[in-house]
């Protein structure tokens, strides 16, 4: 190998490990936050996950490994406060935010459930990155979670649809906003979480169906299937102001309604 090929190497080879850097997770104690938080303690992170509750041991053993911090995405106050108390940190992911079911519909007559769907995602989104951008490393990274409704606009779905077109595009704004630090969007297809028990099971089990027969990847999406592309984007170099869909293919196919 030549002297030209070894410094590409060296300069250019990106790596997938996280040692001795430090993650932050909103919303990491469930669903696919948790993946995440799984995906960077695997690389080599250390790794807090944040959201309302703080659960003991006894309640959940499997998040005995992870630092957990209390925030409420509504109270821009309690955010300020726990990045605060976290101090230096080189990744932060926000998955949290807009209870499932909670976003009401467009002639609610007190738009309570936008106004509530735009507290929790958008402006939790928002205070997540404000608080946490003096404490992040300069080569670090923030990403966000939408949905595949940001692309696709579904009937009943309009708060859905404009908090997460709305997340989408303060993500490449941060990425200019603040840079170096580069900020992108993952943009999931179903993935079997808790956030779809607000469903009956007799509802979920029709929705996975139509998942299994109709996504191009002809399965259900896991936290992992996330955790895997969150963990590639804060370790490539050259990415930032993008949203990457991991769906399944989600898009390109009618599914739901
Ligand atoms: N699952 C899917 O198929 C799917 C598909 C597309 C997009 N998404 C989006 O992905 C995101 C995460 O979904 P998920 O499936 O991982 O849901 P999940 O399993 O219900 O997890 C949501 C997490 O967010 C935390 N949280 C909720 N409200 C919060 C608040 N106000 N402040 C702080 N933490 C809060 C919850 O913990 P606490 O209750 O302890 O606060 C919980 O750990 C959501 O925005 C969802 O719309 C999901």
């Amino acid at each position: 190998m030549n002297n030209a090929s070894n410094q590409y190497k060296a300069e250019r080879s990106p790596t997938h490990d996280l040692i001795g850097q430090r993650v932050v997770v909103v919303g990491g104690k469930t669903g696919i936050g948790l993946g995440v938080a799984r995906a960077a303690q695997a690389a080599g992170a250390t790794v807090a996950v944040a959201s309302r509750r703080n659960l003991s041991a006894k309640e959940r053993p499997d998040l005995a490994s992870f630092e957990q911090v209390s925030l409420d995405l509504s109270d821009e106050a309690s955010v300020r406060v726990a990045f605060d108390a976290i101090g230096s940190f080189d990744h932060l992911h926000v998955t949290a935010g807009g209870e499932a079911g909670s976003w009401g519909t467009f002639m609610d007559e007190d738009m309570r459930g936008v106004r509530n769907y735009m507290e929790s995602k958008f402006l939790g989104s928002w205070a997540c990155a404000r608080h946490a951008a003096p404490h992040l490393a300069k080569d670090g990274t923030i990403t966000f979670v939408t949905g595949g409704t940001a692309a696709r606009a579904k009937l009943g779905l309009a708060a859905v649809t404009s908090v997460f077109s709305a997340v989408e595009a303060l993500s490449r704004s941060l990425a200019l906003e603040l840079a170096p630090v580069r900020v992108n969007t993952i943009r999931p297809g179903f993935v079997e979480t808790e956030w779809w028990n607000f469903l009956s099971e007799a509802q979920r089990d029709e929705l996975r169906a139509k998942v299994r027969a109709k996504f191009p990847a002809r399965h259900l999406g896991t936290p992992a299937d996330v955790g895997h592309a969150a963990l590639f984007l804060m370790t490539n170099p050259y990415i930032t102001g993008t949203v990457l869909e991991v769906s399944g293919g989600e898009l390109l196919v009618d599914w739901l309604f």
